[in-house]
């Protein structure tokens, strides 16, 4: 069924990813306080691993499947191939996530391994499923062919994981293992991640602040050499080979294209006031592009093979999950679910009732609060990591967990409206979504 949102499936499609991603954030955040010892401590640890991908699986990537059951049939206009394999997908995924989790954190690998595979058939379902609705939205559009890319290194990424899951027990794969790793991370990160966050960006951002993609064939250049950068990265990393640096230039050029053109599409914008959502999303394109000579300088291997070296890798890791894709996605969700449950409460009652504005769901002085609280964590926590400082590191890590809950509390009193508005108005809580499907009839 859809609903009069073009193509749109129903709210709680979307909304389980959306609700579970947001879970696995406070959930994250919240357990690295007691994990303080283990971040300061080497990368390379299973508890780091566990937390890492909590964080990698749970939060951004569920977020991102959930933004994309929404997005692409709208923003796209074409209707998903399947709602009804979204739950099926939806339980498979979350199942291997928390055994990947659980294991990685217990240390035991034939668990993670199996649980890793949970997660490669959820992938598997929700790539047919979003690649036959692409196929169906034909890529000319700039967002499009951002996001087909991306689905391509999330199954790449995918592959690569499993193998490295696999070769813990089995022990086949050649290579240098830190290479593999930062193969697979740098896959995940760039290619999945911020391919996806770069090609939504294209189309939200003009859409939220009333502007438009000023150089479209630059915009559309800036795609290919951030391709061309990111596997010839991934690539190097992989097989050890000297080219890294060259790659890593090129996908850095590539990144600061894309913050030029978005400042220029925000120049040309008929909403001048920026609103809280866009700021965030603006303030980590800055930790982005802070990272891009961080990302230069391990790359060309000057700096030497010392614990600093390790405390550098660690703060740079941390800085891109945090800084720049998890302050992008909370500024996004203030924009994403504030609409759905709006949409789906309000919607059919306009005209027929007093219904509200779509930021009265929620409450700016928390989110003010919440954006200061994240960056003092996120920049405190870097610092931390960097200076080896255990005392740093859990000030940083607090103020963080801080941050994460209020924007919690602020996403929960938005979804609250979903079981709250129909009971005031004496309906059974079921009219909230009936209420839009009603509208759709
Ligand atoms: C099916 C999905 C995935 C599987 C099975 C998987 C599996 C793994 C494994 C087994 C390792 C450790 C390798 C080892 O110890 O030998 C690893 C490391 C890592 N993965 Fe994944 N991964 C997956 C998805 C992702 C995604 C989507 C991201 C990021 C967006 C990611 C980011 C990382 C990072 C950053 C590390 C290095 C962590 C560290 O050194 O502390 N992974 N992954």
């Amino acid at each position: 069924m859809t609903h009069a949102l073009t193509g749109a499936p129903p709210f709680w499609l979307p909304g389980r990813f959306l609700v579970a991603a947001i879970g696995a954030f406070l959930l994250a955040t919240t357990w690295s306080l007691f994990a303080a010892a283990d971040l300061a401590d080497f990368y390379y640890h299973v508890h780091v691993l566990a937390l890492t991908h909590l964080v990698t699986l749970g939060w951004i990537t569920m977020t991102i499947m959930g933004a994309m059951y929404q997005l692409v049939p709208v923003a796209l206009q074409a209707r998903l191939w399947s709602a009804r394999l979204g739950p099926w997908q939806f339980w498979l995924y979350v199942v291997g996530v928390a055994g990947m989790v659980v294991h990685f954190w217990i240390g035991e690998f034939v668990g993670m391994a199996g649980s890793a595979l949970f997660v490669l058939a959820g992938l598997l379902i929700f790539l047919v499923n979003m690649a036959a609705t692409l196929a169906r939205a034909g890529l000319r559009d700039l967002a499009a062919r951002h996001l087909a890319a991306a689905l391509v290194y999330l199954l790449g990424t995918a592959v690569l994981g499993v193998l490295l899951a696999l070769d813990k027990t089995l022990g086949f794969l050649r290579g240098e293992f830190l290479g593999l790793i930062a193969a697979h991370a740098h896959l995940a990160a760039l290619g999945w991640v911020t391919m996806t966050i770069f090609g939504v960006s294209y189309k939200l951002i003009p859409m939220f602040t009333l502007s438009a993609v000023q150089q479209p064939r630059l915009a559309a250049w800036q795609f290919w050499l951030f391709n061309v950068g990111l596997l010839g990265v991934f690539w190097s990393l992989f097989l050890s080979s000297p080219f890294t640096p060259l790659f890593a230039a090129v996908a850095g050029a590539a990144i600061l294209l894309h913050a030029i053109q978005v400042l220029a599409i925000l120049r040309q914008r008929k909403r001048p006031p920026l609103d809280l959502g866009i700021i965030h999303a603006l303030t980590a394109l800055g930790y982005l592009v802070l990272l891009v000579p961080v990302g230069l300088l391990l790359a060309t291997g000057l700096l030497p093979d010392t614990p600093f070296r390790a405390r550098v890798v660690s703060a740079y890791g941390f800085l891109g999950l945090m800084g720049w894709v998890s302050l992008t996605i909370v500024g996004m969700l203030y924009k994403i679910v504030p609409f759905l449950v709006w949409y789906h409460c309000y919607s059919a009652r306009v005209g027929l009732e007093p219904v509200p504005v779509m930021d009265r769901l929620y409450s700016r002085g928390l989110q003010r609060a919440g954006y200061w609280l994240l960056n003092l964590g996120i920049t405190g926590t870097a610092a931390g990591l960097l200076a080896g400082g255990p005392q740093w590191l859990a000030v940083g890590l607090g103020l963080l967990a801080v941050g994460a809950w209020t924007f919690g509390i602020n996403m929960g009193m938005i979804l609250s409206r979903l079981f709250t508005v129909g009971r005031r108005a004496r309906v059974p809580p079921a009219a909230c979504s009936a209420g839009s499907e009603r509208a759709a009839s």
